[in-house]
């Protein structure tokens, strides 16, 4: 087993990554099959949802892997009766879908198009999954959340318009989920990554831009999936039990708040 850091109260629980399907999503998911928990993985790409799920099954049973599309409210109803009648119930939600959608412009170059598909494949996707897990993790006595936001939704960025927006609107939905559903004992906190490399991230910095990108962070480094899992298993375990509604900054000393 690699040297995974193990939280004796997430064993037996069960987890719903979406994002899971590649890059931070699916390394988070092989952390948490390692402490024990059983975790469904959503994507939409059947293939690459797949290949992970086959790595999970190579670590523990249990898993399970749902295709669809987190901007789709019928969609995301569809797959929680499915889950819930295979799992019973659901302890642990990582809501990592997104990603930037169009290409950084100038906000006289920013269509419409380009802007919407921004917060919905971001922000509404992040609300809609959210509303409709919140019941089962009230359900649950014990239920947690982690959202996924970037540098680029704490302070004005390079980053495309849209996606820094979304992922702005997602720090504040964290915060305010915190204060709502603290009553019912559900912890909700949001990761925000600098630069992680990622096979998608990999495939558009050749490695001088890398060695640019990272020579930003006083560490001097890009982030890892790794070091965004870490995080996210803390986050969810009770070893984190008085922690809600913050924002972790992943990015090498790159942001401090
Ligand atoms: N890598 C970075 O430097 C970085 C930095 C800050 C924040 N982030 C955030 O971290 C998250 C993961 O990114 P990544 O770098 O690991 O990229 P990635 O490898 O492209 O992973 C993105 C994941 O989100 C899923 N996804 C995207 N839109 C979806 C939708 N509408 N419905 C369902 N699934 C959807 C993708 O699934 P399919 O491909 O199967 O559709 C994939 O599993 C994203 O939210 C991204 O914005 C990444």
């Amino acid at each position: 087993m690699p040297d995974i850091p193990i939280f004796p109260d997430l064993a037996g629980k069960t987890a719903l990554i979406t994002g899971g399907s590649g890059g931070i999503g699916a390394e988070t998911a092989r952390w948490f099959a390692y402490n024990g928990v059983r975790v469904t993985i959503a994507g939409r790409d059947q293939t690459r949802l797949d290949h992970v799920a086959a790595s999970l099954d190579a670590i523990s049973s249990g898993h399970a892997a749902i295709a669809l599309d987190c901007s789709s409210a019928d969609q995301l109803e569809a797959a929680r009766t499915a889950l819930i009648e295979r799992l019973g119930g659901l302890d642990i939600l990582i809501a990592f879908a997104g990603g930037g959608t169009s290409r950084p412009a100038p906000i006289e170059q920013v269509t419409e198009r380009d802007w919407r598909s921004s917060l919905d494949n971001n922000v509404t996707a992040t609300f809609l999954t959210l509303r409709t897990f919140v019941p089962d993790l009230k359900e649950s006595g014990h239920g947690t959340a982690v959202t996924m936001a970037s540098t680029a939704g704490r302070a004005p960025s390079s980053a495309p318009l849209g996606y820094g927006v979304a992922k702005a609107g997602i720090i504040l939905l964290t915060q305010q989920l915190a204060q709502d559903l603290g009553p019912d004992s559900v912890r909700v906190n949001c990761i925000s990554p600098s630069a992680v490399l990622t096979d998608r991230t990999a495939e558009r910095m050749p490695p001088p831009v890398r060695q640019a990108i990272a020579d930003t962070h006083p560490l001097r480094r890009l982030g890892t999936p790794a070091d965004v899992a870490a995080a996210t298993l803390f986050l969810a375990s009770e070893s984190a039990g008085w922690l809600t509604g913050a924002t972790l900054d992943i990015a090498g000393g790159r942001l401090m708040h």
